[in-house]
């Protein structure tokens, strides 16, 4: 029998052993039809079927592999939507939303009729000149990588540098994580725009790995060439961040991180509800938490000072004046974990706020200018407060500031806004650090008294 499969091994097998069990039928029938004295030329005839029917076959995982249809990964006609619904990223395909939950696409899964995702394309600066295509694992497209395990591929609007846009992108994936079982990926694939990006931030990077436990590796494409597909044993593909999970759902996946962080660490994750002074009042952690550079303090040995004072006016009270520009992730970690009162003007560093323990206070400065014309983004450390359960205290904003040539709300004042640094009030922010300091105080001599320390040292993906 010359029967030859030309394409995957397991194909061939599948199609054979269908043929044997077709010829067999078909023999057990001709048995019973009587027809029991085949003469050679019948037993002829009917391999010539079977080998017929394996050829048909094989014909027809030719023309699936032939029909592997590559689209753009970047789809131009939503440039102007690129975030809405489908999304300019792979915007033939639909994610899977169920209430509350994380929206993702998976495959293969029901929703892809079991084929894989396949991805083909090296580009760096146009996302229109990668693309993606869905294949059946028996007719995957002609020179395609069959990669095994589990990948993770991210779309990013913005980065993976900064930490607030770089967390955005992997909040989803570790919510999906929890959801399944904890299983972590073989690698990442990671794309802005349809372009691809090689690097995490190292702040990402390590929070990555504490998270999923490995480090990341970030598929390459190296010995790769533009035009051969890779194709993926499984992926799962976020392209909405948070977007569609409930509160409950964010908390868990903040509360995840967290925990993992601080055991990367080697933080202690009991919190710091036991700490006392000497004089058994609960110590009450207040970091000034500095930015050099565009929106950094004008007088900063002045704020210092304010906070010091109204500091020194509580007993237990502990404050810390720390950089943003050189602290290792770890450090962040740590200093975090020792925080009940983050004191930060408004940027990327306050996306470490969710390393506090659960219910600590927020305090956010802005300059001249960002209540009018920054836009919804703003708001960006109330919400990641409120979803990592966190109290935003509220912000202040300077009143005074560069001078802007156009009109107050002119948006073109929002490029000198944008880099301005911030002033001061002695009297608001002594009184406004009063009252949180009061606050925190109350709560944490009840949570003393009360003893309902939860314990956290296991997390919830062991
Ligand atoms: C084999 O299949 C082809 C069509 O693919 C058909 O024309 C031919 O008659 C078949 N031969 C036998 C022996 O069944
Ligand atoms: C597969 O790769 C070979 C060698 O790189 C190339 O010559 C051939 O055209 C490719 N086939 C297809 C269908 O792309
Ligand atoms: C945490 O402690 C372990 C064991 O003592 C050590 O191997 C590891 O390097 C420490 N990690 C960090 C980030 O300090
Ligand atoms: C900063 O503020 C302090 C206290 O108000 C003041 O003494 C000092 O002159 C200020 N420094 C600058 C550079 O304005
Ligand atoms: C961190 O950066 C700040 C601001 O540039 C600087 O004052 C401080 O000395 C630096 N600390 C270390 C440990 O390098
Ligand atoms: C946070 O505060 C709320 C309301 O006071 C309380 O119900 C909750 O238990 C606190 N959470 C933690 C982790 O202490
Ligand atoms: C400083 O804050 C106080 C209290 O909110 C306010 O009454 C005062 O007008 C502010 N001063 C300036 C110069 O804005």
């Amino acid at each position: 029998m010359s029967v030859s499969c030309l394409y995957s091994p397991k194909l061939s097998i599948f199609l054979l052993a269908l043929c044997v069990s077709l010829f067999t039928l078909y023999h057990i029938q001709s048995l019973h039809a009587g027809t029991t004295s085949s003469p050679p030329w019948s037993f002829v005839h009917q391999w010539k079927r079977v080998t017929n029917c394996t050829q048909e076959h094989e014909s027809m995982a030719e023309k699936l592999r032939q029909s592997v249809t590559f689209l753009p990964l970047k789809d131009l006609r939503y440039a102007d939507k690129a975030l809405q619904g489908h999304t300019w990223f792979m915007s033939s395909m639909y994610d899977t939303h169920e209430e509350g939950e994380v929206q993702y696409q998976q495959f293969p899964s029901e929703s892809s009729k079991r084929r894989l995702l396949c991805l083909k394309g090296k580009e760096t600066h146009d996302g229109s000149w990668n693309s993606y295509a869905l294949a059946w694992p028996e007719a995957l497209p002609f020179n395609a990588t069959l990669l095994k395990g589990l990948t993770f591929v991210s779309y990013n609007h913005y980065n993976y540098d900064n930490i607030w846009h770089g967390l955005s992108a992997m909040v989803p994936f570790v919510a999906w994580h929890i959801r399944n079982g904890c299983e972590s990926p073989s690698r990442w694939i990671l794309y802005h725009w349809g372009e691809l990006r090689f690097e995490m931030g190292p702040w990402l990077r390590t929070l990555t790995e504490a998270t999923f436990g490995g480090a990341p590796y970030t598929e390459t494409f190296e010995g790769v060439d533009d035009g051969q597909p890779l194709c993926f044993e499984k992926a799962v593909v976020m392209r909405h961040n948070e977007g569609g999970m409930s509160r409950d759902r964010r908390t868990e996946t903040y509360d995840l991180m967290r925990c993992k962080a601080r055991m990367y660490c080697n933080v202690s994750s009991e919190g710091r509800i036991p700490e006392v002074n000497k004089q058994g009042l609960p110590v009450i952690g207040m970091t000034l938490f500095m930015r050099t550079g565009p929106r950094s303090f004008t007088n900063e040995s002045a704020v210092i000072g304010i906070f010091e004072k109204e500091c020194a006016k509580v007993d237990g009270c502990r404050l810390m004046v720390a950089y943003s520009n050189n602290l290792t992730f770890c450090e962040q970690v740590k200093m975090m974990s020792l925080t009940d009162i983050l004191v930060s003007p408004h940027g990327a560093q306050l996306t470490n706020m969710f390393l506090m323990d659960k219910n600590s206070s927020v305090m956010e400065f802005f300059p001249k200018g960002w209540l009018k014309l920054a836009g919804v983004g703003q708001y960006v450390y109330h919400w990641i407060a409120s979803w990592s359960g966190m109290r935003h205290q509220g912000a202040w904003r300077d009143p005074n500031g560069d001078k802007c040539p156009y009109a107050e709300d002119d948006r073109r004042c929002m490029s000198i806004y944008k880099s301005g640094k911030i002033g001061f009030n002695e009297t608001y922010f002594s009184e406004w650090a009063r009252d949180v300091l009061d606050e925190v105080k109350i709560r944490k001599l009840e949570e003393a008294a009360s003893k309902t320390i939860a314990s956290t040292s296991a997390c919830a993906c062991g």
